[in-house]
């Protein structure tokens, strides 16, 4: 027996879009945010308990939250009202608020878009998590790239029993395969349902694509909708910002905002790597839909997986980001670190389209985010990378058979020659073994 809440809230999904009805899991069919119990009670009483409000469960003195003064010694720029209590389930009002307002003005193509209000997740990782909680059955398929962040198997597969179905990321002339994306989406046209997983700047490789391939893939999607699939296309955010070339400057969330009634897009960032803040785990999760019903019903939902696995996020982090985005300096300082992460990708390519390593590798196009690929012409990668680790202490990332993922975004760039020459030197220890 569904809950009565559950229930409204499908209906309400339904009478605003039955497809968004047909997307989600069981479990996202059956999840509800409860209205009357601890939380809505102490929300009431936050109210109108002018006397003693005692519904809480926190513990407060003199007016604010209890705290010991080894911690608010070292935190003493913040007040507790700010650190200890609860954030709401939702996460910080304030934040969700000032979050919307940076992705509207980073993205000029969402700014007529019908959004909700992003909610707060313990970073990407978790919002992830929710879509597969919300949206994947066993068996339903979650499409997404060959080279991918390696974690969406376990959240997708292995959590959640999904049918991971991968297509090549590059063409043979190393655009990325658009028409891979449309054929593995056109092959669920008996399931009736597909998930699909952008994820741009990407995980391994770094690459953006440009306008017509963004419009290539918003044209996949398209198509698979027509012809009678409900897709759930979600944007991994992650990277966002870190466009170091001409490639899409924007997420392609804006696109996908409102491109059929069969599509419903959601999109997952946060501050992670964006405001290089890899630790505080502060991100969130936001879908685009015309119908104030689907967006409500949603947002209840997900705050019901929420209250369900972690009951609410940190609430320092939320805070500490908040302030950052509000502070006149924000932009200028993240601007400064854009800069040097620009420095260090434009060296790394400098430094492969030199000449002196074209005997044993190419590379996977690059052009955005923290990595980028390369494609080991005749070494292992697994044996190339234990080889320089433990020969030279060069830390790498083995993928597959011959490709070796290097973060440029933490070597300097000063340092960068000197990494990519023992790459290759490693490789020359290995042909001559
Ligand atoms: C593509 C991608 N998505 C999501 C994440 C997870 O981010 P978070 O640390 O915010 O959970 C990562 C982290 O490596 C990533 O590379």
């Amino acid at each position: 027996m569904l809950n009565s809440l559950a229930e409204q809230l499908n209906e309400g999904v339904k009478s605003g879009n039955p497809h968004v009805y047909d997307m989600l899991s069981t479990l996202g069919k059956e999840i509800y945010f409860p209205k009357e119990g601890i939380l809505s009670q102490s929300a009431e009483a936050s109210g109108h308990a002018k006397k003693y409000n005692a519904t809480i469960g926190i513990a407060t003195e003199g007016g604010i939250p209890m705290h010991l003064d080894v911690i608010q010694s070292k935190l003493s720029a913040f007040q507790p009202k700010d650190l200890y209590p609860y954030a709401p389930p939702a996460g910080k009002p304030e934040l969700r608020t000032a979050w919307l307002a940076k992705m509207r003005e980073e993205n000029p193509s969402l700014r007529e878009k019908s959004l909700s209000s992003p909610i707060v997740t313990n970073a990407l990782t978790h919002g992830l998590s929710i879509v597969a909680d919300l949206f994947v059955n066993e068996g339903d398929a979650v499409i997404y790239p060959d080279k991918n962040w390696e974690n969406y198997e376990l959240t997708f597969g292995i959590r959640r029993h999904a049918e991971i179905v991968n297509y090549p990321l590059f063409t043979e002339e190393m655009t990325f395969n658009s028409q891979g994306l449309r054929e593995a989406l056109l092959a669920q046209k008996d399931k009736g349902k597909a998930i699909v997983i952008l994820n741009f700047p990407n995980n391994p490789t770094g690459y953006t694509p440009g306008l017509k391939e963004g419009n290539e893939i918003v044209a996949a999607v398209k198509e698979a909708a027509e012809a009678g699939i409900n897709v759930v296309v979600v944007t991994d955010d992650a990277y966002f910002g870190l466009f170091f070339e001409d490639s899409l400057k924007e997420s392609l969330f804006g696109k996908l905002a409102d491109l059929h009634p069969r599509v419903l897009a959601v999109k997952v960032d946060g501050a992670t790597k964006e405001e290089f803040v890899w630790g505080f785990r502060v991100g969130f999760i936001t879908y685009a839909s015309d119908s104030k019903e689907v967006i409500h019903a949603l947002e209840q939902k997900t705050l019901g997986i929420i209250r369900a696995t972690i009951s609410s996020g940190a609430h320092p982090s939320q805070t500490f980001v908040l302030e950052a985005l509000k502070s006149p300096e924000f932009h200028a300082q993240k601007e400064e670190k854009f800069q040097i992460m620009k420095g260090r990708a434009n060296k790394v390519k400098t430094l492969l389209d030199s000449g002196k390593y074209t005997d044993v590798w190419e590379y996977y196009p690059f052009n955005s985010g923290y990595f980028m690929c390369l494609k080991l012409k005749d070494v292992n990668a697994e044996e190339l990378r234990t080889h320089i680790l433990h020969q030279y202490g060069v830390g790498t990332i083995a993928l597959g058979d011959h490709d070796l993922r290097v973060a440029f975004s933490c070597i300097e760039e000063e340092y960068l020659e000197e990494l990519f020459d023992l790459v290759y030197q490693g490789i020359q220890d290995l042909k001559n073994k």
